[in-house]
C-alpha cells in the first residue's frame, strides 16, 4: 500500500545526523554553550529510522533516547568535527541540525577559576565543520545544513544556501519561545535551489518527516 511504502521510502539511505549544542569548556566545571536541546536532531532520527533509513546520530544530547540510532557521543564542537569527518565516507546523506559554538575558549584552565581571580576570556574560531563536509563528501552524498535566526529568516536561509555550497538549508525561526530552541515545536523553511517549502509550525517530529520528505526529492534526482 502507499502508506506502507511511504514508511520505507528512505531504506536506501544511511542517513548523519548532527544534534544537540555544543559545549565549550573554560575549565573543569564551566563552559560556553547555547540554547540547542537537541530535539530536533532526534527527532530527525527517530522519522528517518521509522521510514527505513540507517541512522548515526552525533550528538551532545545523548541523554535524549534515540533507539535503533547508532549513537556517537559528542560534548565539544571539535569532537564533533572529528566524529563526523571520519564517518562522511559511508553514508549518503548528512543533516547539520547541531548549533555548533563559532567560539571556544582560547585556553582551557586545569583548574577551577576562582571568582578572586580576574577573568578575561580569549575566544577563538571554531571551524565550520559543514564547510568541511561539503568539501569533502563524495559525489552524490547529499547535505542539509540548518540556519537558525531571530530575524530575516527567509533571506539569512537563502544566502546561507548560497554561500554554503549545501544540497538544501532549513531555516528556522528561534526568536519565539513556542519554536525553535529547546521547544517541542519548530518552524520555518525548506530551501533548496529548485524550490522554497513553507515548514507551518508543528511538532519536531512532524518537522522531521517534511524535511525527510526534501531529502527523498533531493535523492530521486541524485546525477551519481
Ligand atoms: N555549522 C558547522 N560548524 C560551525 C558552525 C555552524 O557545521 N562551526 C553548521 C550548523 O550545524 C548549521 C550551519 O552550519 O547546519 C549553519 O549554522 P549557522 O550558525 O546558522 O551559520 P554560521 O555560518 O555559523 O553563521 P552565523 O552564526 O554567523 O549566522
Ligand atoms: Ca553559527
Amino acid at each position: 500500500t502507499a502508506a506502507l511504502e511511504k514508511s520505507r521510502d528512505l531504506s536506501e539511505e544511511h542517513i548523519l545526523i548532527t544534534a544537540g549544542g555544543t559545549r565549550e569548556p573554560i575549565d573543569p566545571v564551566r563552559f560556553l554553550g547555547n540554547r540547542s536541546s537537541g530535539k530536533m536532531g532526534h527527532a530527525l532520527a527517530e522519522a528517518a529510522l521509522a521510514r527505513g533509513a540507517r541512522v548515526v546520530l552525533v550528538t551532545t544530547a545523548s541523554h535524549l533516547s534515540a533507539p535503533g540510532c547508532e549513537i556517537v557521543p559528542v560534548s565539544t564542537a571539535a569532537e564533533m568535527q572529528s566524529a563526523v569527518l571520519t564517518r562522511l565516507r559511508s553514508v549518503t546523506a548528512v543533516i547539520m541540525a547541531a548549533a555548533v559554538a563559532d567560539f571556544r575558549p582560547a585556553h582551557r584552565a586545569a583548574h577551577k577559576i576562582s571568582k578572586s581571580e580576574v577573568l578575561t576570556l580569549e575566544l577563538v574560531r571554531n571551524d565550520d565543520i559543514l564547510h568541511h563536509v561539503v568539501a569533502q563528501r563524495s559525489p552524490g552524498t547529499l547535505v542539509i545544513g540548518f540556519a537558525a535566526q531571530t530575524r530575516d529568516v527567509l533571506e539569512e536561509g537563502r544566502r546561507k544556501l548560497r554561500e554554503k555550497g549545501v544540497d538544501a538549508i532549513v531555516a528556522n525561526d528561534v526568536s519565539a519561545a513556542d519554536r525553535g530552541f529547546d521547544a517541542d515545536q519548530n518552524a520555518g523553511y525548506f530551501l533548496t535551489r529548485q524550490q522554497e517549502t513553507l515548514l507551518a509550525l508543528s511538532s519536531k517530529r512532524v518537522m522531521a518527516d517534511r524535511i525527510l520528505d526534501g531529502l527523498r526529492d533531493l535523492a530521486a534526482n541524485r546525477t551519481i
